[in-house]
């Protein structure tokens, strides 16, 4: 039985409530140009269109509800008698308002605002800018609490150390080309531990995976948490 298992959640997952993935056709990195709103560098030089920019998806992701694949993922927790953690590479909130509550934020959260000068974060307002004043050390150089390109991703050695005692790698709904991410499944692979691919289409890094199951998240992630919880 696999008692302990990570999930790896992309931005798939979320897909079918609405909201972009970054490099299906549309995809956000079509339309933005990441060098200007996802690195650190990009907000010193133009803070006011990095915050328009996630300001905007702020406001997407509070428009935007849960779907079927993030509640299947819920009911696996709940019901699954051994160990289950997400860990999202998404900054959307809907993991938790479908019921998850093990869920790691790797790249940070939307709803969340972080000072770039004492580190202090807080809850976002809905609508923010770069005047915003700390809370805690009133610095105005707030940023949204999201992990940029070049930066280090949150909670790396508990994903590592949880990594390493599962039983089971379930990656949902990501394409596998953003690092460390994408290098979650070798990990497990050295561990000896059993990996599965759930996605829309085969991810950059799906031939390393034991098993693979292509389709709508919606319809397969319900019916593979029907299979654990049923011991199938
Ligand atoms: P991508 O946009 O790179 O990949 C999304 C994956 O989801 C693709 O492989 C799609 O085939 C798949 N997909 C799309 N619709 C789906 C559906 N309805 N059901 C199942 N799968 C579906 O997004 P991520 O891999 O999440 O980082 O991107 C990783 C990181 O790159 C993001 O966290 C973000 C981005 O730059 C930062 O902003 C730091």
């Amino acid at each position: 039985m696999d008692n302990r298992i990570v999930i790896l959640t992309g931005a798939g997952v979320s897909a079918e409530s609405g909201l972009g993935t970054f490099r299906d056709k549309g995809g956000i990195w079509t339309k933005y140009d990441l060098a200007e709103v996802a690195t650190p560098e990009g907000f010193q030089r133009d803070p006011g269109k990095v915050h328009e920019f996630y300001n905007a998806r702020r406001q997407n992701c509070a428009q935007a509800s849960p779907n079927a694949a993030h509640a299947a993922l819920a009911r696996l927790e709940e019901r699954h008698l051994g160990d289950v953690l997400i860990v999202t590479q998404n900054v959307d909130d809907l993991h938790e308002r479908a019921g998850s509550r093990r869920v790691i934020h790797m790249h940070g959260r939307l709803m969340r605002a972080l000072c770039a000068a004492c580190g202090e974060t807080w809850d976002a307002a809905a609508v923010m800018s770069p005047e915003d004043a700390c809370p805690q050390c009133r610095a105005q150089v707030t940023r949204p609490d999201i992990v940029w390109f070049g930066e280090m991703p949150y909670q790396m050695d508990e994903i590592y150390e949880a990594l390493g005692d599962a039983d089971l790698f379930v990656s949902i709904g990501t394409s596998g080309q953003v690092y460390p991410a994408a290098g979650f499944v070798q990990e497990a692979r050295m561990a000896g531990i059993r990996t599965l691919e759930l996605n829309l289409e085969p991810s950059d890094g799906t031939s390393a995976f034991d098993e693979v199951r292509h389709g709508q998240a919606t319809d397969i992630i319900p019916s593979w948490v029907d299979e654990v919880l049923s011991g199938r």
